[in-house]
């Protein structure tokens, strides 16, 4: 009786579920960095990627497609269907989709990549198809987690984008799928989801140090390791230091206090972009040419952006922490290419920007998009 009421039980749990495709032996996620991809058409899926950045910490790009001001649903969906049509009829051939922005991610960062995107006509929404198409390749051999969103249409089709689209991605189950109407009270499902795939053990990348080195108008973006060495020099920021030149391939700075390191730190070789603390003299150095491993020359981290600035770095630059996570960070190093920033009134502060350096503290708009000066 125990066994029939538990298979009872086991039938209506699936049942009522709301995610689709379960597997009881379903692979699940053991640890590694979290990026969350996401595209968003009327905002339900904006919705839902904000409730999962509550529960897990992880790097958030958005797409966006080129073209902007675009209606998907206008007139019957037209637009929609069409877009969704010319994949379903060349799904090889890059013409068939859509444009989108540039997006700058350093996919060997991640081990795990959430896909989340709404469902057009039966299938994946054409801007994220776009994406996948272009970088579905940088994401073969990683943990892949979809979430798909529908008025009411079954997922099924979605997923098969997906799985055609992220050749050898490891599909971790069940992907999760939330109707437009529970999109409002999705805590609940994200949450369980999360840890019925083991996304809720990724790693917690709000702890990761990164820090700006810019002299104005250039700036290089460094990821810190979590070495007692890169601990001291992160919790002695900001500060304004000269750089200097050295040796035809480094820049380096003396910090404003002693940097201390410890037993756990790591000495190597030092690749383009390897960001270094030389024990003996005491100085950080920044690599933009390659250098060999050297005693007491220990390993802080590496550039995660502007590497190729690093030699044209001049006069006096600022070290300071930078935000670890979200939206906001991403979409910032796509937007640091020459952009123009304006006040929240409308009235333009800078035009071509290289970066938001140097402005006062304030709330300014780059891109459409609001940016927090501290
Ligand atoms: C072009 C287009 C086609 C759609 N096709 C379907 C469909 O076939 N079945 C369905 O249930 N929902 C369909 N929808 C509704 C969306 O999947 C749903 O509203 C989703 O939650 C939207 O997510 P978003 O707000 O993040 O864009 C469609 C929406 C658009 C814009």
């Amino acid at each position: 009786m125990k066994r029939i009421l538990s298979i009872i039980m086991l039938i209506v749990a699936v049942a009522c579920s709301s995610t689709d495709d379960i597997d009881l032996n379903a692979q699940t996620v053991d640890g590694g960095k979290t990026l969350v991809v996401y595209y968003s058409f009327t905002n339900n899926v904006r919705t839902i990627v904000g409730e999962l950045s509550k529960q897990i910490s992880a790097d958030v790009v958005e797409v966006e497609p080129a073209e902007e001001g675009l209606d998907y649903a206008a007139n019957n969906y037209e637009i929609g269907s069409s877009l969704i049509a010319a994949i379903r009829e060349h799904p090889n051939d890059a013409a068939s989709y859509p444009a989108i922005k540039p997006v700058s991610v350093d996919f060997s960062r991640y081990d795990n990549v959430i896909v989340a995107a709404p469902l057009w006509w039966s299938q994946m929404a054409a801007p994220m198809q776009s994406f996948l198409f272009k970088f579905g390749k940088e994401l073969s051999g990683k943990k892949i987690g979809l979430i798909v969103s529908s008025s009411s249409t079954g997922i099924s089709a979605v997923v098969g984008d997906a799985k055609r689209l992220i050749v050898g991605g490891q599909f971790v189950e069940p992907n999760l799928w939330i109707r437009s109407s529970q999109v409002k009270n999705a805590a609940d499902m994200i949450s369980k989801w999360l840890v019925q795939t083991g996304f809720n053990k990724s790693e917690n990348s709000a702890e990761t140090m990164r820090i700006k080195v810019s002299d104005g108008t250039k700036s290089v973006t460094f990821e810190l390791n979590a070495t007692s060495a890169a601990k001291s020099l992160y919790s002695m920021l900001p500060m304004e230091v000269a750089v200097e030149n050295y040796g035809g391939n480094e820049k380096i700075f003396y910090p404003t206090q002693t940097v201390a390191h410890g037993s756990d730190c790591i000495e190597g070789d030092c690749p383009v972009g390897t960001l270094a603390l030389f024990s003996p003299w005491g100085n950080v150095v920044m690599y933009y040419g390659a250098a060999s491993r050297y005693s007491g020359l220990y390993i802080l981290g590496h550039a995660i952006d502007g590497t190729q600035k690093i030699k044209d770095l001049t006069g006096t630059i600022k070290v300071e922490a930078v935000g670890t996570t979200g939206i906001t960070e991403i979409n910032a190093r796509e937007e640091q290419r020459g952009f123009t920033v304006y006040t929240l009134d409308g009235r333009r502060v800078v035009a071509e920007a290289d970066s938001l350096t140097g402005l006062p503290s304030g709330v300014y708009v780059v891109n459409g998009k609001k940016q927090v000066v501290r």
